[in-house]
């Protein structure tokens, strides 16, 4: 019998948003692995604002992603069948799978996963790649100290949540900024942060003044644009600056609106610096110990936001956008 593999293809770059006219859904009789290859039938996969990077036509840390092209997707799925020697029938697989039913090809960059010692969508938060930015953007990059004021944009999404709360766990005063105040009442009362800001319903300027009255040591920035303009007016000599990402700006039509506050960097010997997580790839297995850790004593929450079906793809993207997401978003394949 043959196998249809369901598959969502990049049918234009998107100029703005993305929208369903963005992609196209095929069905493609399935082939069985050549030598070296796998087949995965997908479970979960991760939804990345850096999906709408990769749709640009553009240089970055990766390629983008070609026209008529599945679309790029990490996700967790599991190997039906295999002809390649590291991997058996039967294992639970992480890795690029795209956006479609199976994945077919060479596993590369792939690791195991076992589902017997965390619920699969955890491998694709808080011990997957929204954890491990988390984890390396603040301790490695942003180095906070037992005692400082720390902020947190995006603080209700997958990589803030995980960011604040690591910087609780490190003694810090964690101050989230997020768009609403049932997200605002989450980062205090469920992920432990000491206050938080929406900047959707209150002064931004007012609130920093009021959360953090003697400045901001470390800003973790998920969101650039207006939120990292005013959060760099309360710098501290010598604060940090962690450029994980600047989701306000990837949508722009025009050029990326850049902040005008810069010279508080200067002002205050203060430093930005960019991460990119795949830079700390041979030292996941330290963080993922440390954050089973720390999930396994309760220091750490992690919170998964679950949408199914493939084809809803193009609409679950855009809840990245428009903040309808809490925690990290995942979709359920099958
Ligand atoms: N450097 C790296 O290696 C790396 C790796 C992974 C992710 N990232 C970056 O980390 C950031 C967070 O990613 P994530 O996966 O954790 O996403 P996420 O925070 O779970 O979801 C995105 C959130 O961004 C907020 N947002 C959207 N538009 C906004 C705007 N115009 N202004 C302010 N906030 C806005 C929304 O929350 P509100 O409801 O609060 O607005 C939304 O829920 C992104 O910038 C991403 O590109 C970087």
């Amino acid at each position: 019998m043959t196998i249809l593999n369901r598959q969502c293809l990049l049918a234009q770059r998107p100029i703005g948003a993305p929208t369903r006219d963005t992609f196209r859904f095929v069905e493609t009789p399935l082939d069985e692995p050549a030598p070296g290859q796998i087949l995965v039938r997908v479970r979960y996969l991760s939804i990345d604002p850096a999906m709408r990077g990769w749709m640009n036509d553009a240089r970055s840390y990766i390629p983008p992603v070609g026209l008529g092209e599945v679309m790029r997707a990490l996700g967790v799925g599991q190997v039906v069948a295999s002809q390649h020697p590291d991997h058996a029938v039967g294992d639970w697989v992480n890795g690029a799978l795209g956006v479609q039913d199976y994945f077919l090809g060479e596993p590369r960059g792939f690791y195991k996963v076992d589902p017997g010692q965390a619920p699969l969508p955890l491998y694709l938060s808080a011990l997957g790649m929204t954890g491990m930015t988390a984890y390396f953007g603040l301790l490695a990059v942003g180095a906070p100290q037992a005692g400082e004021t720390v902020v947190v944009s995006g603080a209700a999404g997958a990589v803030g949540s995980v960011a604040g709360q690591i910087a609780r766990i490190k003694g810090c005063r964690v101050v989230g900024i997020a768009g609403g105040a049932d997200k605002c009442r989450l980062l205090t009362e469920d992920f432990g942060f000491d206050a938080a800001i929406d900047y959707k319903g209150e002064d931004l300027h007012a609130a920093l003044r009021r959360e953090c009255p003697k400045g901001v040591d470390l800003y973790f920035d998920n969101v650039g644009g207006d939120i990292l303009d005013a959060v760099l007016t309360r710098l501290n000599f010598k604060a940090r600056v962690v450029l994980c990402g600047a989701i306000s700006q990837y949508n722009n039509k025009e050029a990326v609106k850049g902040p005008s506050n810069y010279l508080s960097l200067l002002v205050n010997r203060a430093r930005m610096e960019g991460m990119v997580v795949t830079d700390y790839v041979s030292r996941y297995p330290e963080a993922m110990r440390d954050m089973a850790g720390w999930l396994q004593s309760g220091q750490l929450k992690s919170r998964e936001d679950i949408v199914e079906g493939l084809e809803t793809f193009p609409e679950t993207l855009m809840k990245l956008f428009t903040g309808g997401n809490l925690g990290k978003l995942v979709l359920k394949v099958s």
